[in-house]
């Protein structure tokens, strides 16, 4: 199976790299090797290496920055998906893609469903559901796994900027009215290639095989938190390992304002991706404890 992974500089695209690798060939592109600003530099990739597969971890993935870039937003995260499903179809192979919890609206308690009405309240969730309504029109064999809050070990994220706040300051406040799942990018990863190796093992033709399980599905850790628990989680780990770390209070969204505006709960049901694949990702406390091993000296 030859595998063209986009995107393999991200939190997620790093992550596949690694857990791709058992299951074939996979050519991995950066934004150096592959800018998705240029749709046909995409068409021409994708028919230079004929992949059997294509897995789309690029994004843009500035939530606040896309309100003031938005042609750029929507380039990456739907214009240049389309050519990446275009191209998947004329192939007739799958495309594998992320979505985002913030292509719901926030408001309410029940963790979506797949089929939830959608109403993003930011232009970074504008883009990224044009990008799923781009793969769906196109009619290519594809799955979208929305997921949300990614973190770990390495890249951009809130892990990492809590770790380096918490030694830099002496008191911080956290967001603790937005509520959702934060999710290892390497869950996320895993819970991919495992998708593909029961493709690979079913011994099924791509059409057959896809033809009912094509769509969309909520791939994120179990659970529920706010910015806030999770920050705290990271700190009692920190502390736990000796580290003096900065006191923590609570804020709210109002008192916190940004660029684009957060949903204020974004929690996923993920038993459609249970149901069809046996996968379920771990609560996001354990899945962080597994992350903060890393950073333990003494493990
Ligand atoms: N991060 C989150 O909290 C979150 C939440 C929900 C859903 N998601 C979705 O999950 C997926 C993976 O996210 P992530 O956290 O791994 O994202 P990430 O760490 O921000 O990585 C995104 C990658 O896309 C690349 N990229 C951006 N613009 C590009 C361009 N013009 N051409 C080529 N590459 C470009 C970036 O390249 P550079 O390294 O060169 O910048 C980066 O490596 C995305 O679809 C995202 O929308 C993320």
């Amino acid at each position: 199976m030859k595998i063209l992974l986009i995107g393999a500089n991200g939190q997620v695209g790093y992550e596949l790299q690694r857990s791709l690798a058992c299951l074939g060939t996979v050519i991995s592109t950066d934004r150096k090797q592959l800018d998705l600003t240029n749709n046909d530099a995409i068409r021409a990739k994708v028919a230079a290496i004929a992949p059997d597969l294509i897995v789309n971890a690029a994004a843009y993935t500035a939530v606040d920055k896309a309100e003031s870039e938005q042609a750029l937003a929507m380039q990456v995260n739907a214009n240049s998906v389309r050519v990446m499903a275009e191209e998947a179809k004329r192939l007739n192979i799958l495309l594998i893609h992320y979505s985002t919890d913030y292509v719901f609206g926030g408001e309410g308690e029940k963790p979506w469903r797949e089929n939830d009405p959608i109403a993003p309240i930011n232009y970074y969730g504008e883009s990224k559901l044009a990008g799923e309504r781009a793969i769906e029109e196109t009619g290519c064999h594809y799955l979208i796994l929305r997921t949300s809050w990614v973190y770990g070990a390495r890249g951009n994220n809130f892990l990492l900027t809590m770790m380096r706040l918490a030694r830099e300051k002496p008191m911080l406040s956290v967001v603790a009215d937005q509520i959702g799942a934060p999710t290892w990018s390497r869950h996320i990863a895993d819970a991919t290639a495992q998708i593909v190796a029961q493709y690979k093992n079913s011994q099924t033709s791509l059409d057959v095989y896809w033809q009912s399980r094509s769509g969309v599905y909520h791939l994120a850790a179990s659970g529920q938190g706010s910015w806030h628990d999770f920050a705290g989680a990271i700190f009692q780990f920190m502390a736990e390992q000796g580290e003096d770390v900065a006191v923590l209070s609570k804020t709210t969204t109002a008192d916190y304002p940004t660029p684009a505006l957060r949903p204020l709960f974004s929690c996923m049901n993920t038993d459609k991706l249970a149901d069809t694949f046996a996968i379920r990702l771990p609560d996001w406390r354990d899945s962080l404890s597994l992350v903060m091993v890393s950073f333990d000296s003494k493990a």
